[in-house]
């Protein structure tokens, strides 16, 4: 095994709150440990266009609080190509790159796989996005912050959905995972939440709405934008047909829940992971994620990090059943 010399790093997929406390620690362990930093702009994208520079503890200050990437993002098409792996992997080789960390998701890591199966490169991958769907960690980097946010303006939304007596449908985030939905459906009290690992059963939801407390003056609904049955818009026009007499509205949260200064939390998680990366590449860690389980640092190959996980806490289920009453 070759002694790792220099860490390429980068940022690839969506963007999480928490990714410039990631890059930071992984600058600062590298420095600490006596290795050089390359950092790549754009994620594969800028790898293969050659957008490589040297990075140093400086590169990193008054960076922890920010959200976004200060290496900024991307999604390559040409990386799903071996032409555009191979030209990535000659960037790396000529700019002294023999290792790398990779901060993203799913598409982060299951580029990494490849690139790593195909050419001789040691990768170590940070799960960063807000929608926690990796198997292999508790939470990813960014979802702290984006339930925080959603929390924050489903209780905006209750003040005036109160004030008018409003049905709400609030959709969130996560693509084909409904945890963003579920946790923040708990935190704010909503009557209902609508995700797409379980089937949604319209005149059930109808059903619950119609039947739960009379004298609530306001009931939010949230869903993932995921959904088997649909996303905000789809489920609002289901329950505006069936109950007209319901003053109803839609609210899509979008892209707020991607930005904003990391919590606590995600900082701290950036923070341990990054020292992670570096420390696992230097113990030998090859084509794995890092992740936190349990307290506990944890290797998962990215093959298993990216499978799709289905399963949802069914009593976390059950209690937005018993609470929403
Ligand atoms: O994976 C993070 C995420 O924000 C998903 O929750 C969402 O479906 C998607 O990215 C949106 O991607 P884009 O910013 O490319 O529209």
């Amino acid at each position: 095994m070759t002694q790792i010399k220099n860490i390429g790093l980068f940022t690839s997929g969506g963007d999480a709150p928490g990714m410039n406390a990631a890059i930071r620690a992984v600058v600062r362990t590298a420095i600490y440990y006596n290795l050089q930093v390359t950092g790549i702009r754009r994620g594969y994208e800028g790898m293969i266009n050659g957008e490589l520079f040297g990075m140093d503890e400086k590169s990193v200050a008054n960076i922890i609080q920010r959200g976004g990437t200060i290496l900024k993002t991307a999604r390559s098409e040409q990386f799903k190509t071996p032409e555009g792996r191979r030209l990535a992997y000659d960037q790396l080789k000529r700019h002294g790159v023999d290792a790398l960390v990779a901060i993203g998701g799913d598409g982060t890591f299951t580029g990494a796989r490849i690139f790593g199966n195909e050419h001789d490169m040691p990768i170590v991958g940070l799960p960063g996005t807000i929608d926690n769907d990796l198997l292999g960690t508790d939470f990813t980097i960014g979802y702290d912050t984006a339930i925080n946010t959603v929390v924050d303006a489903v209780d905006k939304i209750r003040d005036t959905a109160e004030s008018h007596d409003r049905v709400f449908i609030v959709e969130v985030m996560g693509r084909d995972s409904g945890l963003i939905a579920l946790r923040t459906g708990i935190a704010s009290g909503a009557e209902a939440i609508v995700i797409p690992e379980t089937k949604t059963d319209i005149n059930a939801l109808c059903e619950r709405l119609e039947h739960g407390r009379r004298d609530k003056s306001s009931k939010i609904v949230i869903v993932a934008e995921g959904d088997d049955a649909g996303g905000g818009f789809e489920i609002g026009r289901h329950i505006k047909e069936k109950f007209p007499h319901y003053d109803t509205r839609v609210s899509i949260l979008g892209h707020i829940q991607r930005g904003g200064r990391p919590t606590c939390m995600d900082r701290v998680l950036a923070s341990r992971m990054g020292v992670a990366a570096i420390e696992s590449l230097r113990d030998g860690h090859r084509n794995e994620m890092i992740g936190i389980i349990h307290n506990e640092i944890a290797y998962t190959p990215f093959e298993y990090a990216c499978k799709h996980n289905d399963e949802i806490n069914p009593n976390l289920l059950r209690i937005v059943e018993i609470l929403s009453i």
